[in-house]
């Protein structure tokens, strides 16, 4: 380089340098004239042994390796408050599990926030769709699934009930031991396969035929590569090895069969029975396949591991509280007095059954953590300073994390016995009630505001058909002798981008 070249370019780089910095600064400031205007101070930070916040890193790749990774959170939330900061990777990072604050963040101030990075993260597995969208695409994906989760499309509950007859079927083939967990992922792959692009794949009965084994396996391996991004934040680039691409791979291919199937021209023909199909309406927007690939992904972790793991652990909890299994029994065979057709109505007017759905949300909700990240400096309306009640404030550019699954499990917001699963208390008072922000902004399963989840009333309908079909089928459903019975929250749980059952959900059913 010869030095004429050598120190423009290096006087190129100082300008930029400084540009920089002189902005920084600018914001810098700005950030204080907001922190004073609103009166902020810091939340109690999460402290640190090692530079960098390193040892937050291991901390948290050594809970996941043991299965316990929510037991770290609810523990850093214990002994900081609902409200936290800390050093991750160098930068400031935020938590909170704070009512008031989750709803600044999803609702009062939504527009401060970002869902990045993650598009970025999981762009290789999930592509274009409602999960990874934002602005103008996000609220037209938006839009033309509303259509399609209306009640009225599953009111008489005929889209789930081929694939709890084949649920069912299955079952009575077995020896009477079985683990429920892989056939409610099953379970809930036919069902939206068939609700939300036409067709069921029928895993549950031909498994090997639509290659479910290949998908399921790959599903899962690119979602744990996804989660390990995720906690890399910024440098999630660092993960991208040979088995996510793969993995990413053969989810691409299972969507590419679920087009040719659904969109193929004969069952174009035989499709005209006048419901509202997700995937058609996609279809006329684009016939671009990597559009549609990317919805259909986007739908698949919206909609099957999420009601999954809802089935899951609400039979976990039911085989290992006796009683409350009985109660349920009792209410169904009482509303449904012998009566095997059903519809969505009778579903709501089994209060019980509405509390032990409520109740298994409350203590394994399915997304137990998320984040978003703030766009413009922002203020949260409480946490900080030594009452912890003072607004936070949170730069542009901040990471905020949130747990409900921590939220949830927090005694003064649910009672002395929160980790206790009691379906009852939904009837009763709970401390939480007492405070309309609480009532509202406390117990976010579905979470809320702009971004809630659309299909709260289709997941809570497909899984309170499945739980009274299968008691009403089974007589006996019970814990399996040697099966561990611990306290709630101390099982081995997996990690995805929900929470599943490390050691499946084992059940003896006759
Ligand atoms: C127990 C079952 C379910 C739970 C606990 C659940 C929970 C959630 C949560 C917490 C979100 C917000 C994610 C975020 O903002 O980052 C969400 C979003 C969403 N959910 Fe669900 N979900 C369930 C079932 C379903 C089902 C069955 C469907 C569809 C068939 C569905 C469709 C969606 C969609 C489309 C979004 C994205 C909304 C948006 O970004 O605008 N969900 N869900």
């Amino acid at each position: 380089m010869t030095p004429i070249l050598l120190s423009s370019a290096l006087l190129t780089i100082g300008v930029g340098l400084l540009v920089q910095f002189f902005y920084r600064y600018r914001e810098r400031q700005e950030d204080e004239a907001i922190r004073a205007r609103h009166g902020c101070l810091p939340p109690p930070r999460l402290q640190n042994q090692r530079p960098f916040g390193v040892d937050r890193l291991e901390q948290i790749f050594r809970a996941d390796s043991e299965s316990r990774l929510m037991e770290l959170f609810l523990f850093h939330f214990r002994q900081t408050g609902s409200t936290l900061e800390q050093k991750f990777l160098g930068t400031m990072a935020y938590g909170t599990i704070e009512p008031a604050n989750l709803e600044a963040m999803l609702s009062t101030n939504f527009k401060d926030f970002s869902i990045r990075p993650r598009r970025a993260i999981t762009f290789p597995m999930f592509g274009d769709g409602i999960f990874t969208q934002e602005g103008p695409a996000w609220k037209h994906s938006r839009d033309m699934l509303r259509s399609q989760l209306q009640h009225k499309q599953y009111e008489s509950l005929e889209p789930f009930q081929t694939a709890v007859d084949d649920l069912i079927q299955r079952i009575e083939e077995s020896d009477g031991i079985v683990d429920l967990q892989p056939l409610f992922f099953r379970l809930t792959l036919d069902t939206a396969t068939a609700f939300l692009f036409g067709e069921s794949v029928r895993s549950l009965i031909t498994p090997e035929t639509v290659g479910e084994q290949t998908f399921s396996t790959a599903f899962n391996a690119a979602q744990q590569w996804v989660t390990k991004r995720y906690r890399l934040l910024d440098l999630y680039w660092l993960i991208n090895p040979r088995e996510f691409r793969q993995a990413c791979k053969e989810v691409h291919e299972f969507a590419d069969q679920i087009i040719d199937r659904n969109l193929s021209p004969e069952r174009a023909r035989d499709g005209q029975k006048g419901t509202y199909v997700f995937l058609d309406a996609v279809a006329k927007n684009s016939s671009d396949r990597t559009a549609l690939r990317g919805q259909i992904i986007n739908l698949l972790a919206a909609g099957r591991d999420t009601t999954a793991c809802l089935l899951s652990w609400t039979f976990f909890l039911l085989v290992r509280h006796p009683q409350v299994l009985e109660k349920l029994r009792t209410e169904i065979m009482s509303t449904c007095n012998g009566k095997s057709e059903l519809c969505r109505a009778d579903l709501l007017k089994m209060q019980y059954l509405q509390n032990v759905l409520k109740e298994t949300l409350r203590l394994y909700p399915s997304l137990p953590v998320n984040t978003r990240t703030a766009v413009r400096t922002t203020v949260l309306p409480t946490g900080g300073g030594p009452d912890r009640k003072c607004p936070v404030l949170i730069p542009k550019g901040c990471a905020l994390a949130f747990s409900v699954y921590s939220m949830h499990r927090r005694p003064d917001l649910y009672g002395m016995d929160a980790e206790l699963f009691r379906p009852e208390r939904w009837d009763e008072n709970m401390p939480f009630q007492q405070n309309s922000t609480n009532l509202k902004w406390g117990y976010l399963p579905f979470h809320g505001g702009p971004r809630a989840c659309l299909g709260m009333d289709f997941a809570l309908a497909e899984a309170g058909y499945t739980v009274v079909r299968l008691l009403q089928r089974f007589q006996t459903i019970k814990l399996p002798k040697g099966e561990p019975l611990e306290l709630t929250g101390v099982e081995k749980q997996v990690m995805t981008l929900v929470v599943s059952i490390k050691d499946g959900c084992k059940v003896e059913i006759r």
